[in-house]
């Protein structure tokens, strides 16, 4: 056999070897699935991507999350929930430097971040996803729902520059899957009219 017969042959046995081991694995696989699905349920609803162009702004430091994710870097420990739950928030610059006091310190960015880090102002990050102001938004609800990050901003731990890849800061996205899980659609839930 030529070279990609070989290989087409190879893949074909692997696709055989996927689609029958899946079929196989079902009844055994349904009680770890609902185990995973009390830390994070499937997703019925997507929320979809953002076809609207959305390059990633320029920041004040070439922040990647992918560097950081892959080395075990958990979601949380940059940005926390605080009271009232609305927001994310974004890391104090002391956890930056909990690392950057050492790691990678001499690179200009790691320069630059000390010095930052130092002004005692917090780091000028450009806003990636915003909704419009004025609507009603916490983020606090949709944890408790038992929703994944990624379920509204996608794959963020593989992204270098963070842009916004999907469209969950559109109505439609909101209502879309608000309907899909049967939570309230009220214009009310999202907007406080009148407004003046
Ligand atoms: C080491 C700290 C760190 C970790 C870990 C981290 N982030 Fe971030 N995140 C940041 C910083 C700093 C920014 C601001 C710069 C930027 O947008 O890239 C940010 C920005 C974001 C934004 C854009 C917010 C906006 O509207 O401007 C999202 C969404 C986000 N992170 C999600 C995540 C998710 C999901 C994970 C886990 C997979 C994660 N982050 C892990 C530090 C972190
Ligand atoms: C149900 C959808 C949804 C989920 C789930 C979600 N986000 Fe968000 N996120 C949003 C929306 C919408 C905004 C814009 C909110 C605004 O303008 O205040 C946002 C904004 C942000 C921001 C920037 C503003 C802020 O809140 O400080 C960060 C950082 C962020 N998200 C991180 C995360 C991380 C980390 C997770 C998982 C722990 C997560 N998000 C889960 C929809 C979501
Ligand atoms: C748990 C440790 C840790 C924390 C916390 C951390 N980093 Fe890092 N960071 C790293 C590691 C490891 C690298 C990769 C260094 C390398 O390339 O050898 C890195 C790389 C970087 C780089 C790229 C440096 C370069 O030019 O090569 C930047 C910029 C950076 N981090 C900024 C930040 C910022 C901003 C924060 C806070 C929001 C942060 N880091 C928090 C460990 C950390
Ligand atoms: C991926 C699904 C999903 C997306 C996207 C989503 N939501 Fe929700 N949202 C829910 C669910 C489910 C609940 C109900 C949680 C509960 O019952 O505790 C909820 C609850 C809320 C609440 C609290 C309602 C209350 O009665 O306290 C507000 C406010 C809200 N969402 C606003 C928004 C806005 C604004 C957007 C878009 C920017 C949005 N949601 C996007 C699923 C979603
Ligand atoms: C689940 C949340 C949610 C619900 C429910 C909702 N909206 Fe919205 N609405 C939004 C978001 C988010 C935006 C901002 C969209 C953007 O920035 O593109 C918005 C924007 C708007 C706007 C344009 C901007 C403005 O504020 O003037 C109008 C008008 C509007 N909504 C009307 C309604 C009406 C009428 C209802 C009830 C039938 C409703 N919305 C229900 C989330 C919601």
């Amino acid at each position: 056999m030529k070279k990609p017969a070989i290989l087409f042959a190879l893949i074909a046995a692997l696709v055989m070897l996927v689609v029958t081991g899946v079929v196989r694995a079902q009844p055994s696989r349904l009680a770890p699935l609902a185990q995973d699905r009390q830390v994070a349920p499937a997703a019925p609803f997507a929320v979809p991507a953002n076809i609207a162009p959305h390059p990633a702004p320029e920041q004040p430091l070439p922040f990647s999350h992918k560097t950081h994710v892959s080395r075990g870097l958990r979601c949380q420990m940059c940005h926390t929930n605080p009271e009232p739950g609305a927001q994310m928030t974004f890391p104090a610059s002391a956890t930056c430097m909990g690392c950057h006091t050492t790691v990678a310190k001499d690179r200009p960015a790691i320069v630059k971040l000390t010095e930052m880090a130092g002004s005692n102002q917090p780091i000028p990050w450009v806003r990636v996803y915003q909704v419009l102001p004025g609507v009603t938004w916490t983020h606090r609800k949709h944890l408790q729902a038992g929703m994944p990050c990624a379920q509204c901003h996608g794959n963020a731990g593989e992204m270098d520059a963070m842009s916004a890849v999907t469209a969950v800061t559109g109505m439609s996205s909101c209502i879309g899957c608000h309907q899909a899980q049967k939570a309230s659609t009220a214009c009310t839930t999202c907007h406080v009219w009148p407004t003046s």
